[in-house]
């Protein structure tokens, strides 16, 4: 039976050149830490036992990732990667084979670690990269007969010849964990960083015999470390293309794909279209059938089969029904749930408002802490006035019920099934089902008044037009 894999993760350094105070692992990538990209990569190859090596931002860092089975360890000053792999062993049996990850290399596939997992029972197994500019890098030094692998040389401590190499180190390697105890607990710091350098081991792998591998991964762009915000860029890039590809492969269609941006995971059914310039964040669940109009934001979001968001619509924790309609310019905020077939128009905002089947709200609107019934219609300029300065209040639209425009509903307030109320009424107190609701003030017309500053002939504007109005309407 293959070894037991222990994963240790490199997490501890501050990361200064990211001129940032936060540590350098919880920078975002896709939305999510760089070092959860990492956890998400240990997890699967399927290992036995996970270790996270922390140390700046001290508690920040397991905090920020309390959803991971992993062990957290301690690292309490930053000695080096070597120092850093040795604080992880104690707990790591010696018949294990431990894989080294960096918290600040995110992109690196699982299937560039097989090999290294498989070589790593019984020797060391290095992922290395050719690379136009090792500038920073440690280099692969090898033998000049066989052309195996003799010793990682540090650039600080490396001759203008080893500079002159081209083949790096990426830092990540699998060894097996009794031989790396011993190799590590004879480490020296004795270099130009007066560190305790984890590369150190391959020379003492070679020294006793035990065979050394280097692997160049599929793709460079895999093992590029992360130390600025330039670098976290480029990333950001790799990391939305090959997102956007596997969305593709999957049956997402993107009118143009560069002006789709995830951050988050996001899953489609068959027939999907997303158009340009939209921003999907958080766990985004599309159904059968769904299109997602231009410049649409959606955040921890589930929309169902054949609904559709029109332009430029914001749209958050909610869960839409399918057949629905939103936007364009829509705004739903967290809470709002739209059952089939409902309708939420433009300049409309919901909150914590629940739309029942075929429910509509079509026009510039705020309707929150709502309860909506079935086919209800809630006309242009309507609010629900949830708040009264210290508490949020419920609204309770009965089904079939139709609120004419211009209506303030102040909760907490309940208009019954079938209900209708008059355009401009402000509810204060509840409506009962199947009767007309209505609060109107008078309207009157004044003759012959005349605007300040509009004409100076009193009562006869020069136009032509009767100064006089039509008799005023009462209702
Ligand atoms: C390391 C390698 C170098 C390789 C490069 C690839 C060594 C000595 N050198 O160099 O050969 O080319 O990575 O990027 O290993 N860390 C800790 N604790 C520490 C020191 C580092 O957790 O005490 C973590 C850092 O947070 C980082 C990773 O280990 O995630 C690498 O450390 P870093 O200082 O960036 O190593 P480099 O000098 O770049
Ligand atoms: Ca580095």
């Amino acid at each position: 039976m293959a070894a037991p894999i222990a994963v240790v993760v490199l997490a501890a350094g501050r990361g200064t050149r990211m001129r940032s105070a936060r540590p350098k692992v919880l920078q975002p990538l896709g939305g999510r830490s760089l070092l959860a990209h990492t956890l998400e990569t240990a997890a699967a190859v399927g290992p036995q036992q996970v270790s996270v090596v922390y140390g700046f931002g001290g508690s920040s860092v397991p905090e920020a990732h309390g959803g991971y089975a992993v062990r957290w360890v301690e690292q309490p000053e930053q000695l080096g990667t070597g120092h850093a792999v040795a604080c992880a062993l104690p707990e790591i049996p010696d018949d294990h084979r431990v894989l080294v990850l960096y918290g600040d290399v995110p992109l690196v596939r699982p299937t560039t670690l097989q090999p290294l997992i498989a070589e790593g029972e019984a020797g060391v197994a290095l992922l290395s990269a050719q690379v136009d500019h090792p500038t920073g890098y440690g280099r692969v030094v090898r033998r000049p007969g066989d052309g195996g692998v003799e010793a990682i040389v540090e650039e600080k401590d490396a001759t203008p010849a080893q500079r002159a190499i081209t083949e790096v180190n990426t830092g990540l390697l699998a060894a097996p964990a009794g031989p790396l105890r011993r190799w590590l607990a004879g480490l020296s710091a004795d270099n130009a960083q007066g560190e305790y350098y984890l590369t150190d081991v391959v020379a003492a792998a070679v020294a006793e015999g035990v065979p050394v591998t280097a692997h160049a991964a599929a793709e460079p762009e895999e093992t590029s470390g992360i130390n600025d915000l330039v670098q976290l860029a480029e990333a950001e890039r790799i990391w939305q293309a090959r997102t956007r590809r596997e969305l593709m492969r999957a049956g997402l269609r993107l009118a143009d794909p560069e002006r789709v941006t995830v951050r988050g995971r996001v899953e489609a059914g068959y027939d999907c279209s997303v158009d340009p310039d939209v921003l999907l964040e958080g766990e985004v669940v599309l159904g059968d059938g769904v299109h997602i109009g231009p410049g649409v934001v959606l955040r921890d979001t589930r929309i169902g089969d054949r609904a559709s968001i029109d332009g430029y619509s914001v749209i958050e924790g909610a869960e839409i029904g399918p057949e629905c309609r939103v936007g364009p310019f829509a705004h739903l905020r967290r809470g709002s749930t739209l059952e089939q077939g409902a309708k939420v128009g433009n300049f409309v905002e919901t909150k914590a408002a629940h739309l029942g089947p075929g429910a509509k709200a079509n026009h510039l609107s705020y309707v929150g802490d709502a309860e909506v019934g079935a086919r209800a219609n809630i006309g242009a300029g309507t609010i629900t006035c949830n708040y009264d300065g210290a508490a949020k209040h419920k609204t309770a639209i009965g089904a079939d019920a139709f609120i004419g425009s211009g209506t303030e509903l102040v909760a907490p307030v309940r208009v019954g099934e079938g209900a209708t109320i008059g355009a401009g009424t402000t509810v204060s107190r509840d409506a009962p089902a199947g009767a007309l609701t209505v609060a109107r003030r008078q309207v009157r017309t004044v003759a012959g008044w005349q605007r300040p500053g509009l004409t100076p002939q009193r009562g006869a504007p020069d136009d032509g037009t009767e100064a006089a109005a039509p008799p005023p309407t009462e209702d």
